[in-house]
């Protein structure tokens, strides 16, 4: 596979074209970005970690039946995949109060929800991501029903696998983002799976283990995503 020129390059990554035009290389970067990238910094072995992280999920998801863009990992910061049209939504699951759940709903973080929720934001930097319904994502073209019909059930599936494994390496599943694109008319997940794009708690002290301690500056920033990398046993 040769890599070619860069497509893209996104906060958390840089996207190059290959020879074949349905595959493409992403490349993690260790920069961060919060709050529609008003903060900036890095976070050394981010790049890496998310990279690496991201694969091994994908991987644990497709085997539960989720399909994924992953094609094979390249090395520690680059991945082969799917060249898929990005659905323009953020999918995003809770199970437990937080973020902008908690700040909307004025609760606590870390209440228990009765059901994991869904929903979805219109990915628009310009716009600030707003919160929309399915109504609005058919009504503004984003997707349509079959589309919204397979994202609610794939992220469903890829919320109770993902926490059931967490569950056993000590971490609660918060709440996280993903994101999905079209590959040949078919929905499959797309982006990543990572500290930058997960709640992970500690089971048993509610240490934050994700980017919150980024976005909060709470400090061992590295140590959180270092230590969750370490759990998975992927070394
Ligand atoms: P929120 O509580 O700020 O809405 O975030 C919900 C989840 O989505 C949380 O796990 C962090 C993740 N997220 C992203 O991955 N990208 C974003 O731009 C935002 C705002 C949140
Ligand atoms: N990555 C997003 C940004 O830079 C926000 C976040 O993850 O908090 O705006």
């Amino acid at each position: 596979m040769e890599k070619r020129e860069q497509l893209y390059e996104g906060k958390a990554k840089k996207v190059f074209l290959t020879d074949d035009p349905d595959l493409l290389i992403v490349s993690y970067k260790d920069d961060a970005t919060a709050f529609d990238g008003q903060k900036k910094g890095t976070i050394v072995g981010k790049g890496a970690i998310n990279n690496r992280m991201t694969n091994h999920i994908f991987r644990l998801l497709e085997k539960k039946g989720v399909p994924t863009h992953l094609v094979e990992e390249l090395n520690d910061r680059e991945t082969l995949v799917k060249k898929v049209e990005i659905v323009p939504l953020e999918v995003i699951i809770r199970n437990f109060s937080a973020g902008s759940f908690a700040k909307k709903l004025g609760m606590e973080e870390g209440i228990k929800l009765a059901c994991p929720t869904l929903e979805f934001s219109y990915k628009n930097d310009d716009l600030h991501d707003p919160f929309i319904n399915s109504y609005y994502a058919l009504a503004l073209n984003l997707a349509t029903q079959e589309e919204i019909d397979a994202i609610t059930k794939y992220a469903f599936t890829v919320n109770q696998v993902m926490r059931e494994y967490f569950a056993g390496l000590g971490i609660e599943l918060i709440d996280f983002k993903i994101e999905f694109g079209r590959y040949h008319g078919q929905i499959i997940l797309a982006d990543e799976v990572s500290p930058d794009t997960c709640r992970l708690w500690d089971k048993e002290t509610h240490e934050k283990l994700d980017k919150d301690r980024f976005r909060r500056d709470l400090g061992n920033v590295e140590d959180a995503y270092q230590e969750v990398f370490r759990r998975l046993g992927i070394q």
